[in-house]
């Protein structure tokens, strides 16, 4: 399938409406944090259909009750494939794209947190390497807003894992965009 997978663009904002997982205050702010340089904004396309995104975040990522660690590192955050595109690899391309760069900008780790009953994400980073940091698992907590504006409580136990991007490097090279 052809998937291309490229950096959010201002004309393209408005675009992510039509992945099921956006919503539109939030898709902006993302993109203004990725103007601040803060964090890229990858989403993979499918001609002009958005269907994959992932944030790769330079300070540290959805922040939200990550334990008070010392993290050096860019953390991956906000993965998400349209359910109609699951199982074809897409995540694994957008990781394989975030991975690559952290490591071209010459960092050695790459962290994220998932939930801890996420099973397919779950099976998703311990395929590509991804291991446990060690550190409790920890509760997140928010607010969610859905697609009529009303606002609920989300709370989940996270457990945040790293990938050494060194091994990965010594074994074979990583895979173009
Ligand atoms: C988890 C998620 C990102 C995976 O995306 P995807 O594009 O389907 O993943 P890939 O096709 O690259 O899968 C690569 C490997 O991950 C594992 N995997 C992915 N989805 C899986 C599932 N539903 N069940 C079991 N293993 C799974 C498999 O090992 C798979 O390899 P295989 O297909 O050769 O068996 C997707 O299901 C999703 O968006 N879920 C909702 C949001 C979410 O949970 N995001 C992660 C937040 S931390």
């Amino acid at each position: 399938m052809d998937i291309d997978i490229r950096s959010l663009k201002s004309p393209e904002v408005s675009r992510l409406q039509y992945l099921p997982f956006s919503r539109k205050e939030t898709q902006r702010r993302r993109f203004m944090l990725q103007e601040s340089g803060r964090l890229i904004f990858f989403v993979a396309w499918r001609g002009n259909w958005p269907v994959a995104q992932v944030l790769l975040n330079w300070e540290g990522g959805d922040a939200s009750g990550v334990p008070p660690q010392v993290r050096p590192w860019p953390e991956a955050s906000s993965l998400f494939v349209h359910p109609d595109y699951r199982r074809m690899g897409i995540a694994s391309r957008l990781l394989d794209v975030c991975e690559r760069i952290t490591f071209q900008r010459g960092y050695e780790n790459i962290g994220l947190c998932v939930y801890v009953k996420n099973q397919p994400a779950l099976n998703l980073y311990a395929h590509r390497g991804y291991k446990d940091a060690g550190w409790e698992p920890y509760l997140a907590r928010g607010v969610y807003t859905d697609a009529n504006g009303g606002q609920s409580n989300w709370r989940e136990t996270r457990v945040y894992l790293l990938k050494s991007l060194r091994e990965k490097n010594e074994s074979r090279s990583f895979c173009s965009v």
